[in-house]
């Protein structure tokens, strides 16, 4: 009898861990159906866009080499059109090669353009583009631009502090709307956040904010963009030092508490990493709350997929060992929440409140099983500006 009844639990437990790595769905139709509402509105409107399109390295894959993903990525950007697209990580000579690829009207600054326009003929370094900011040249015109070390020494090329595993960077750029009867401006910056240390995202997010800050207080009747992958989850510390007392707004939020007017999937993670459309299941969020809170008390995850079984276990027993540093009631509510974007889009309203940002549209979108144009899926959103 006893046999019986594990011959049958054995067979049934599979079930329910099938249906958790299967549902909810979100397939290729369902992103190609959000394209649809998406160019019904867009008109005129202001389409942003930000995007890790990860570096061109070796993959385990060689489907997701960037040789194969550079075409896909340039379909995407030709479907959504974004005025402005903030990209993270490509090395120089990827975005070059890209560029040539994309639609005439786009153009680009990172590090290189502002030190050539400089006349200082540093040699290029391959992390000049890696926070590149594109825009239609056809909707946007360059005012100013401007490029930072995220460190204590934010002039110094190439510096990095709070034990930083990577150099990151905020680019900032001052555009004028063209094609509006009077005169708009926005001030876009695009940044990566330090993938590694908790304490370099915190001091990165401070420096961006006190950045906005500056920026805007020289321009207020500019309202604020702020592109970028956080490494981080909505409700963590980085994200509450950019959007508290409504400093930035997240534009994903804003949306979702406007449904009526504004337009929005759900999809809960821009970061795939080749899973595609499987991360949205109800098994990699767990798996995602699990990672992310550990992430988020300053403990380091392994930030590749590990490719044997033994590398799963070295991360379980470390994970074990930093198990009291857990808030279970923490976990529960980023698990409720079904939102695990590391991507975000913030804004801000100018400061002398002649002209509003008014979210109508944002999703995470290119979102495939297969075929991938990156390891992240892009976030796009679209805003009327208008006083
Ligand atoms: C966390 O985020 C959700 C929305 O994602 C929001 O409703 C909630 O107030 C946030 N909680 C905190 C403590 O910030
Ligand atoms: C867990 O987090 C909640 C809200 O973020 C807080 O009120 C609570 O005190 C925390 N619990 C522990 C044990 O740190
Ligand atoms: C990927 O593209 C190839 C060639 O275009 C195609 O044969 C294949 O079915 C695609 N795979 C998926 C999962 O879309």
């Amino acid at each position: 009898m006893r046999t019986k009844l594990l011959i049958l639990f054995s067979l049934l437990i599979p079930i329910p861990i099938a249906l958790l790595f299967t549902y909810p769905r979100y397939t290729e139709q369902d992103d190609f159906n959000m394209l649809q509402q998406y160019l019904s509105i867009k008109e005129d409107r202001l389409s942003v866009m930000t995007f890790n399109i990860r570096l061109d390295g070796i993959e385990r894959d060689l489907n997701n080499h960037f040789t194969k993903r550079i075409s896909r990525l340039t379909k995407t950007i030709e479907s959504w059109q974004p005025a402005i697209l903030g990209v993270q990580e490509p090395f120089a000579g990827q975005l070059l090669h890209w560029h040539s690829h994309l639609p005439n009207y786009y153009q680009y600054v990172g590090y290189r353009y502002h030190s050539m326009n400089k006349k200082h003929q540093t040699i290029s370094s391959e992390q000049d583009f890696q926070v590149a900011i594109l825009y239609n040249e056809q909707r946007l015109e360059l005012l100013e631009h401007d490029y930072l070390w995220l460190s204590k020494t934010p002039r110094t090329v190439g510096s990095k502090d709070w034990n930083s595993h990577g150099v990151r960077t905020l680019n900032i750029a001052r555009f004028k709307l063209i094609n509006t009867d009077l005169p708009t401006e926005v001030l876009v910056f695009n940044t990566h956040l330090d993938v590694q240390s908790e304490q370099a995202r915190q001091e990165q997010s401070k420096l961006i904010r006190s950045t906005i800050n500056q920026w805007q207080e020289k321009y207020p009747s500019a309202a604020v963009l702020l592109l970028g992958d956080f490494n981080s989850m909505p409700n963590q510390t980085t994200y509450q030092i950019l959007t508290f007392s409504d400093f930035l707004r997240d534009t994903w939020i804003e949306c979702k508490s406007h449904a009526t007017d504004c337009l929005s999937n759900v999809f809960s993670s821009t970061f795939h990493g080749w899973f595609g459309a499987l991360v949205h299941t109800y098994g990699i969020q767990l798996l995602q709350t699990i990672l992310f809170t550990f992430h988020g008390t300053g403990v380091q995850i392994p930030y590749n997929i590990p490719t044997h079984y033994s590398d799963y276990i070295d991360v379980i027993k470390e994970l074990f060992k930093f198990c009291r540093l857990l808030n279970w009631s923490d976990m529960i509510s980023s698990w409720s929440s079904h939102r695990f974007h590391v991507d975000w889009i913030l804004y801000r309203n100018s400061l002398d409140r002649s002209r509003y940002l008014q979210p109508r549209f944002i999703s995470v979108v290119d979102v495939r099983s297969g075929n991938y144009s990156s390891d992240h899926f892009p976030v796009i959103a679209l805003f009327d500006y208008r006083p």
